[in-house]
């Protein structure tokens, strides 16, 4: 880990890190919101393809680095909290469908975002504390190393390699 990795490790919880991305899939549901009601059709797709790779990218952050290692010590949280991101990537694919078909509604938007909403609470319950209390110390290291990889990728304009 270089020292700019470790500064930011040291001064950022994993709670806040994934709470703040929580955050960004708000502000751009909003934005999301808006261009709907305005009937912005290039911008509902350019938003909604913003929204589902940031929600991806999340979940697979989760699923490679937090969500294991809560599988060894705590077996039915992280099943419950895998079977719920099952259901977000189904429902992320069922609403890109609906935009490529023209019916994407505000209506099932809201649905998604109010179950969306509830596996957070779920995460930020559970997940999030334990492994900043938990997490060994490589984990950890492996984690904000991927972090900052995915931040430099989309710097440059690239998705990172997975
Ligand atoms: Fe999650
Ligand atoms: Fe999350």
């Amino acid at each position: 880990m270089n020292e700019k990795n470790v500064r930011v490790a040291s001064e950022q919880t994993i709670r806040d890190h994934f709470v703040d991305e929580h955050r960004t899939f708000e502000v751009l549901f909003a934005e999301l919101l808006q261009a709907l009601s305005s009937v912005e059709q290039v911008r509902v797709a350019a938003l909604w393809s913003a929204f589902e790779s940031g929600v991806c990218s999340h979940l697979e952050a989760e699923e490679s680095f937090l969500i294991p290692p809560l599988l060894a010590e705590r077996p039915r949280e992280a099943g419950a909290l895998l079977a719920e991101h099952r259901h977000i990537r189904t429902r992320l694919g069922a609403l890109t469908k609906a935009l490529e078909s023209r019916s994407f509604g505000e209506g099932s938007v809201r649905g998604f975002i109010d179950e969306l909403r509830a596996h957070v609470r779920h995460e930020e319950a559970v997940l999030y504390i334990w492994a900043d209390e938990r997490l060994a110390q490589a984990d950890r290291e492996a984690l904000w190393e991927k972090l900052a990889d995915s931040r430099r990728e989309r710097a440059r304009g690239t998705q990172p390699s997975r």
